[in-house]
């Protein structure tokens, strides 16, 4: 009222001999304003609220409007989203805007290692490799029950930092209903604007060797009769790295060939996504990388940190057992560079 009367004070000064019937008239049109500015805030108030539940309604989980974010690109305001998890209260972070996303991966690229890393930053959640549950992607069905579990932050892992998440997803390798349905879930990942890292390996041999000897070490167990994927120390790595595969070198070609196509075929698949591709190599060699994932999941830039060590290091020349064969097959071809990459 107090406003009113300020703004007012122009008219005021018009309506000069201050008679009785117009002091009539001067309380009538500022009751009159009064109420007219009363009707268009709770107009508003409506407008916001009709707005909120409608989204609600259609499950699309941006529930701030452009209003509040002016300055920010179109896509990043659409990939805010502001969960409602049903088993929890996210407390004070509620109003921490969440964005989702994946890791598309192949085994033995360095997701692991990576997806700790992330792990380390205060608001990343997440949630390992959930589809190495078979169930989980027995049909399409059961892959996007899982995805909204996930994204409405009711998933618990280890990882799970549900209240304060800021990013929240997991890892997914191909092989792992991604070329099956990639169809349903492309149209997934959009409409729920999903944003997916890729994460490949350069140096397919290299990849090749750990593949071969992880699958060793399922039976041999090398590591006090315990199997292990990922070691947290140098000794343990080169226990592990102690064994040299031989790989088959009549098949090596058009094994490398197929892997390198199935890469290929996901990222043509899933091109249409917001993402980014990274390269395992890239990530060892250059850690602004890491900046730049955080970046892309609009995270406050930390540095991130990972206990995990590297297996195989050293010259690949010493990773395999039959290495004559393997230069052999390989001298002249487009995978030549994969013999002199010692990293
Ligand atoms: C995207 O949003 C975040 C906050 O959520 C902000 O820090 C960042 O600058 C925005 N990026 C762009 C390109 O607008
Ligand atoms: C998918 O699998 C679940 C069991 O895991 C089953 O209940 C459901 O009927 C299946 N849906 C389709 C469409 O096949
Ligand atoms: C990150 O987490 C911290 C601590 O849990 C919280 O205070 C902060 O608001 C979170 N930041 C974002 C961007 O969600
Ligand atoms: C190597 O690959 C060839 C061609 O696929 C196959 O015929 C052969 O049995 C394989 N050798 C071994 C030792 O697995
Ligand atoms: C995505 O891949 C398809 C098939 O390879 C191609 O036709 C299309 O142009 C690509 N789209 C973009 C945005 O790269």
């Amino acid at each position: 009222m107090a406003e009113a009367m300020v703004f007012l004070g122009k008219d005021t000064s018009i309506i000069k001999p201050p008679k009785k019937s117009s002091r009539l008239l001067y309380r009538t049109i500022v009751l009159l304003f009064a109420v007219m500015c009363g009707l268009y805030i709770c107009s508003i108030c409506i407008r916001q609220i009709s707005y909120q539940s409608k989204t609600r309604f259609q499950n699309i989980q941006i529930i701030e409007g452009p209003c509040c974010n002016g300055n920010m690109e179109e896509s990043n305001i659409s990939s805010m989203h502001y969960p409602r998890p049903q088993t929890f209260s996210r407390l004070e972070c509620s109003h921490n805007p969440v964005r989702f996303f994946t890791i598309i991966s192949m085994q033995r690229s360095g997701s692991g290692w990576f997806e700790t890393l992330l792990n380390s930053h205060v608001n990343v959640s997440s949630n390992g490799e959930i589809f190495f549950v078979r169930d989980r992607r027995k049909n399409i069905s059961s892959i996007i029950q899982t995805l909204d579990r996930v994204y409405n932050l009711d998933w618990f892992s280890s990882a799970s930092k549900n209240e304060c998440s800021a990013a929240v997803g997991f890892k997914w390798m191909l092989n792992q209903g991604l070329m099956e349905h990639h169809k349903e879930i492309l149209e997934y990942l959009n409409r729920r604007r999903v944003s997916v890292v890729f994460l490949f390996r350069r140096n397919l041999l290299r990849r090749m060797v750990s593949v071969l000897a992880n699958s060793y070490d399922r039976y041999a167990k090398l590591l006090n009769g315990i199997h292990k994927s990922h070691v947290h120390s140098p000794e343990e790595a080169d226990t592990l790295s102690s064994y040299k595969p031989t790989i088959n070198s009549t098949s090596l070609i058009d094994d490398l060939k197929e892997v390198e196509a199935t890469v290929a075929k996901a990222l043509a698949f899933y091109n249409t996504t917001r993402h980014i591709v990274l390269y395992y190599e890239d990530l060892i060699k250059d850690r602004t990388k890491l900046k730049d994932v955080q970046e892309f999941l609009y995270l406050p830039v930390m540095e991130l940190t990972s206990r995990q060590v590297k297996i195989h290091r050293g010259p690949v020349s010493d990773l395999i057992s039959n290495w004559d064969k393997v230069t052999l097959a390989l001298s002249g071809t487009v995978y030549e560079s994969f013999l002199h990459d010692d990293d």
